[in-house]
């Protein structure tokens, strides 16, 4: 896969107008476009429709976690829009991601792959002894939660870069990981805590990166994303 088609870029942003223009600059040096939980309640489906009608990829970030029959409905709807990539939270259990991958099933042809959100970067240990009551450490519920979700039929995960060689270990070379946590040296770091640069993130087996800020709060967001280019190919 080309390092554009590896490239997805975060749409953290309120309005149609200010996603369109991000997607209307970038559409030739970015391969998937990400729309979450922000952009999707403020503007709905139609921007799935806009990001897929200049022929670019969709990355639907709206993590369902729910009962296993409202799932397979809400990943029977995704597939149908042709999302390419879809998530739900691990943590719903095996019920829940069979749902989500018999949703896929239910769409006619549907291309789209569905994801499992291990740990959230943002829990440490103490949110999960604590308040979740889980007594495993970060590391070896992560590997838990992947395994759980290749075993209940999902494509993939998202997770942290630091987690990608494990994950790569025990849920195979076909098991697909997707990856925030990016920062070139030369960007701002942000609120990212524990992250990798794209090269190190190709290096260390991540399929797909993802990055917001770095590209859409640069001076130029087409410079900043032709360099990330340059740094994963
Ligand atoms: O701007 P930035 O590159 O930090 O954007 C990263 C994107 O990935 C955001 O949309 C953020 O919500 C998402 N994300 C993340 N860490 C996770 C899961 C999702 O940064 N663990």
């Amino acid at each position: 896969m080309s390092a554009q088609n590896k490239l997805c870029l975060a749409l953290d942003v309120d309005t149609f107008e200010d996603a369109k223009a991000l997607i209307d600059s970038l559409q030739s040096s970015v391969g998937m476009f990400k729309v979450g939980k922000q952009l999707f309640t403020r503007v709905g489906p139609k921007i799935v429709d806009y990001i897929q009608s200049k022929g670019s990829e969709v990355f639907l970030d709206l993590k369902f976690h729910d009962i296993p029959s409202t799932v397979r409905k809400a990943a029977y709807a995704v597939s149908d829009m042709g999302v390419a990539l879809f998530n739900v939270h691990a943590m719903g259990g095996k019920d829940m991601m069979e749902g989500a991958a018999q949703g896929i099933q239910d769409a006619e042809s549907s291309k789209s792959k569905v994801l499992g959100v291990t740990v959230l970067t943002s829990m440490d240990q103490e949110t999960l002894s604590k308040d979740l009551k889980v007594n495993d450490s970060v590391e070896k519920y992560v590997i838990h939660l992947a395994k759980l979700a290749k075993f209940s039929g999902l494509n993939g995960v998202v997770a942290s870069p630091h987690e990608i060689k494990l994950i790569r270990e025990h849920c195979g070379k076909d098991f697909l990981i997707v990856t925030p946590g990016i920062r070139p040296e030369w960007a701002n770091k942000g609120d990212q805590k524990r992250i990798m640069t794209p090269k190190q993130a190709i290096e260390a087996g991540a399929d797909y990166i993802v990055i917001g800020r770095p590209i859409t709060k640069a001076d130029d967001p087409v410079i900043a994303a032709e360099k990330i280019l340059q740094e994963m190919a």
